[in-house]
């Protein structure tokens, strides 16, 4: 038996190479997929699932798309899915169609979103009203994302949760698909990652006369930005959300924390709820952040 015969399958172990165009692998994908029913990208272990469809749609490349979406395609070199690639010769680019779909449909009609009633010969018909798109927008459906992000999909379906799935917000909001870091702003300091919320969120941060230093460590020490099980997104729904800094130490049978006696106020509710520390992003007048 070959070693490949494992599920999920590594880029890196198959016997092709494979540089750039996203035709091939997406081919690849697909007969991988009959075989193996799951294949990992890279040097991770992700599962990838099949693109999303388009009916009557094949793969044209990557470079097919250059020709109308020069820029895009120029930016692109730079995003951090285009150099998502299995290590030795047997590297493999994440073309444009692995998020966008099978292109084919898309450029043979210049460009148009949907398909034509009736759209030439040779093209599966379709009586008017019953349009199909000719090319995925994600923006529109996360579907293509999900296929190799299945654990994101798992969180958008949290009882709390960004509005993705209702398409009122997309991926895009928070990460570049096409250019740089894949998480806007994100890398080079936690500062601009947070900034990606404030634009949305603009109370949450701003200056404070009284800051609280988390806020600093990013909103994501609280908050899960895809879903969570709790109210406001937020990773615990308890105390437990602040002692990871904030130690607790028992003295004398009395319990402190950050040197003050909380042995009776930590069974009232949350630290931040029943007025104690209600300004958890920063207060402008209590430097308990108390309100
Ligand atoms: C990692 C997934 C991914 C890849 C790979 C990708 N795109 Fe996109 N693309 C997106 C997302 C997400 C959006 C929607 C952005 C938004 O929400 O505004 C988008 C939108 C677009 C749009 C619509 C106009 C716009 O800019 O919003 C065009 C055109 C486009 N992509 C072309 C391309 C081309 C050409 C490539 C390859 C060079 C490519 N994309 C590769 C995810 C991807
Ligand atoms: C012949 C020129 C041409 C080629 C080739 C082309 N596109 Fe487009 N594309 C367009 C035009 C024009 C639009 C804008 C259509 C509109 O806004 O109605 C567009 C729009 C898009 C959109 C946004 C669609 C939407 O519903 O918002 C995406 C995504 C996209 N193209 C991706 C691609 C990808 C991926 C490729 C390569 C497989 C590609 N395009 C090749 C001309 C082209
Ligand atoms: C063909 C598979 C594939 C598709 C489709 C895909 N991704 Fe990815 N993406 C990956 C892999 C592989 C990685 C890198 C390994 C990892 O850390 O998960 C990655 C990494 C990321 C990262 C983390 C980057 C970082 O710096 O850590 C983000 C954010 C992301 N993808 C968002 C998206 C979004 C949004 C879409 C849909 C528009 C999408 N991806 C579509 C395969 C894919
Ligand atoms: C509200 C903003 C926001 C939205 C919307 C969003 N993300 Fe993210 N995403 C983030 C942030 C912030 C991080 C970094 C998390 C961290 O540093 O712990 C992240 C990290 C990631 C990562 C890499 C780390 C990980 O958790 O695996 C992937 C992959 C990813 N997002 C995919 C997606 C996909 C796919 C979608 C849409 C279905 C999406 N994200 C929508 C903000 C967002
Ligand atoms: C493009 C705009 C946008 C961006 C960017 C954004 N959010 Fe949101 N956020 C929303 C929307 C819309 C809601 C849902 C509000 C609703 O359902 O009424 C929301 C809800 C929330 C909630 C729950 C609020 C509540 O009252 O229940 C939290 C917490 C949150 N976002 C944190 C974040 C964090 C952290 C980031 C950065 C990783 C972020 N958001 C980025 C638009 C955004
Ligand atoms: C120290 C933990 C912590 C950090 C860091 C944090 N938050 Fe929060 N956030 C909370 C808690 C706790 C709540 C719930 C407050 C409540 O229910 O009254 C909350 C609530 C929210 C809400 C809902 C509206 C509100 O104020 O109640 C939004 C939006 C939000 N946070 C955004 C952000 C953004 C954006 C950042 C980063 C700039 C951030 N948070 C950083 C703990 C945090
Ligand atoms: C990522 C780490 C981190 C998390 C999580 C965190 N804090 Fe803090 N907090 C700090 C740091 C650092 C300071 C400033 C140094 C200090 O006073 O201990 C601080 C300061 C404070 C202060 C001001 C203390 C004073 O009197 O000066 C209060 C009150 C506080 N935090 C409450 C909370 C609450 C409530 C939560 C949970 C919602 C929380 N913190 C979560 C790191 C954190």
């Amino acid at each position: 038996m070959k070693p490949e015969s494992d599920a999920p399958w590594r880029l890196d172990a198959t016997p092709f190479l494979f540089r750039e165009r996203a035709r091939r692998w997406c081919l690849f994908l697909g007969g991988l997929l009959l075989v193996a029913g799951g294949l990992s990208c890279g040097t991770v272990t992700r599962t990838v699932i099949a693109p999303v469809s388009i009916p009557g749609a094949t793969y044209v490349g990557s470079e097919t798309c250059s020709e109308c979406h020069d820029r895009v395609y120029r930016d692109f070199k730079t995003a951090t899915h285009s150099r998502l690639m299995a290590k030795g010769p047997n590297a493999v680019n994440i073309g444009c169609e692995s998020c966008h779909g099978p292109g084919s449909m898309h450029v043979e009609s210049g460009g148009e979103r949907r398909t034509k009633t009736n759209y030439g010969p040779g093209r599966p018909r379709y009586s008017s009203g019953s349009q199909r798109q000719t090319i995925i927008n994600p923006r529109r459906s996360s579907e293509n994302c999900y296929g190799c992000h299945l654990d994101k999909r798992g969180q958008f379906e949290l009882p709390y949760h960004h509005p993705v799935p209702e398409t009122r917000m997309s991926c895009g909001d928070c990460h570049d698909p096409h250019k740089g870091l894949a998480l806007k702003g994100g890398g080079a300091n936690l500062l601009s990652e947070n900034a990606i919320c404030l634009k949305c969120h603009p109370a949450q941060g701003g200056l404070h006369v009284f800051e609280h230093e988390a806020v600093r460590e990013g909103c994501v020490t609280c908050h899960n930005p895809h879903g969570s099980v709790n109210d406001k997104l937020l990773t615990a729904r308890n105390q437990t959300l602040c002692l990871k800094c904030h130690f607790q130490q028992p003295v004398g049978g009395r319990l402190l924390i950050g040197g003050s006696d909380h042995t009776l106020r930590v069974s009232q509710g949350t630290c931040w709820s029943v007025g104690c520390h209600e300004a958890v992003h920063g207060s402008q007048v209590s430097s308990s952040l108390r309100f």
